[in-house]
């Protein structure tokens, strides 16, 4: 009885578990990026001034929330470095640990319905949590290798390759899970990148250079330079990280046929919006920056035009009688979309949605129309194999009620 109790309530449990680490995501993630955007922000304000104290490389004046603050950035470090700096660290991590939790519960807890897409890859769930275990690490590895290797040396081939490694990264998701949790994959590949750039290399070469300047040494100017170059991927990737992250509310994005080059798509826009802002926030002038405008409406448009709603639509064939529809929804839907669900995963009916009469279908119609029809993220999975054929009859239907 008690155990029977326990079935009934994990569902719901699962639920609260996923809201509270997501929230938990949103704010560290919050914090941290707006850590970096500040910083950045902070390090191209700096002006060089008449006075200023020696080793001083510029300041900047900022007012906010009612205080004038005066900030200083020295060329090297002060003389006098206080022992109770503050270090910006926990935001990434936290970041880190609250995605990968998330990702337990959202889609290792029921890989089979999140992750897996039969019409994509038949693997098992326990495969479906190697691969993606095994892929993150794998990531972060090679892309630390390649800037450890000599191309790290070279800035422009550099970024090129980790472009490439992400793409690759992409394509692989994008034909082992399902759409939704291939671009959230490749979410979670890169701010593993950022966040282990954070924890193994940016603050522990920061340590190394406190360190001697506490003991009075001058500090080894590499360090500095292997921090600086993580920091600046870091910032580049922010804001597509952020787009694959909330793409799965997009069903034109995770149901397209190659997802992978939207991917790429998402990256350069992004990259171009993050360099847009940072130099639009410092008052640079607009002609250094203002082909970044041209790059970004080119990049979206272009996502645009791929994600154009497939045309399932007008087969021409004879439309189908609402009985003939009724069943075809009951085989495909309903056993989760009903106020009752079947399902044992669901104990009421996902998002509200229940399908159990030709009424409901009419109200939801263009949420189906949207989910099933122009996409295939529905249903879940495809988890019931529904048909070309069935999806264009139920499309033409659709279309035709209003
Ligand atoms: C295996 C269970 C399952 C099946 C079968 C299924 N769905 Fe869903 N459906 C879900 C879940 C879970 C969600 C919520 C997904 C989310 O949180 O993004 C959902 C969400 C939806 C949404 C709302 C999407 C949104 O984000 O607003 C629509 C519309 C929908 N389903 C339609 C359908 C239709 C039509 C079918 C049958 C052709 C179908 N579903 C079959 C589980 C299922």
């Amino acid at each position: 009885m008690s155990s029977s109790i326990f079935a009934n309530m994990l569902p719901f449990i699962l639920d609260w578990l996923n809201l509270l680490i997501r929230w938990a995501h949103m704010i560290v993630g919050i914090g941290w990026i707006g850590a970096s955007f500040y910083f950045v922000a902070l390090d191209f304000s700096l002006k060089q001034r008449k006075k200023m104290k020696d080793g001083v490389l510029g300041t900047a004046w900022e007012v906010h929330g009612g205080g004038f603050y005066h900030t200083e950035k020295f060329t090297v470090a002060p003389d006098d470095l206080p022992d109770d700096l503050i270090w910006y660290k926990w935001e990434a991590y936290l970041t880190w640990f609250t995605g990968i939790a998330l990702m337990i519960v959202q889609f290792y807890w029921n890989a089979e319905l999140y992750m897996i897409d039969r019409n994509i890859l038949d693997i098992a769930p326990v495969v479906a949590i190697v691969y993606s275990v095994v892929s993150l690490t794998a990531g972060w590895f090679i892309y630390d290798a390649l800037c450890k290797s000599d191309i790290g040396k070279n800035t422009p081939l550099l970024m090129g390759l980790v472009f490439l490694l992400i793409l690759s990264a992409s394509y692989f998701y994008t034909h082992v899970f399902s759409g939704r949790a291939a671009l959230i994959h490749v979410g979670a590949f890169v701010g593993t990148i950022m966040a282990a750039n954070v924890f193994a290399i940016i603050i522990p070469n920061q340590k190394k250079i406190v360190a001697s300047l506490l003991k009075g040494e001058k500090p080894n100017a590499k360090y500095g330079k292997i921090g600086k170059q993580r920091s600046i991927h870091n910032t580049y990737l922010t804001l597509p990280v952020l787009v694959m992250m909330v793409s799965g509310h997009y069903p034109m994005i995770t149901g397209h046929a190659t997802p992978w080059l939207l991917v790429g798509l998402i990256i350069l826009g992004g990259a171009f919006l993050r360099h847009l802002l940072i130099r639009h926030e410092v008052g640079d002038p607009l002609k250094g920056y203002a082909w970044t405008i041209p790059a970004i409406f080119v990049t979206l448009s272009i996502a645009m035009y791929l994600t154009m709603p497939e045309t399932r639509l007008n087969t021409g064939k004879k439309l189908l009688s609402n009985a003939a529809i009724m069943t075809m929804v009951e085989q495909h839907c309903t056993t989760c979309h009903s106020a009752s669900p079947s399902h044992e995963d669901f104990e009421d009916a996902p998002k509200g949605i229940s399908l159990d009469n030709l009424q409901e279908i009419q109200k939801y119609n263009p949420l189906i129309m949207k989910f099933a029809i122009q996409s295939d993220y529905m249903p879940l999975g495809n988890e019931t194999n529904m048909s070309e054929a069935d999806r264009k009859a139920l499309g033409d239907w659709l279309a035709a009620q209003h």
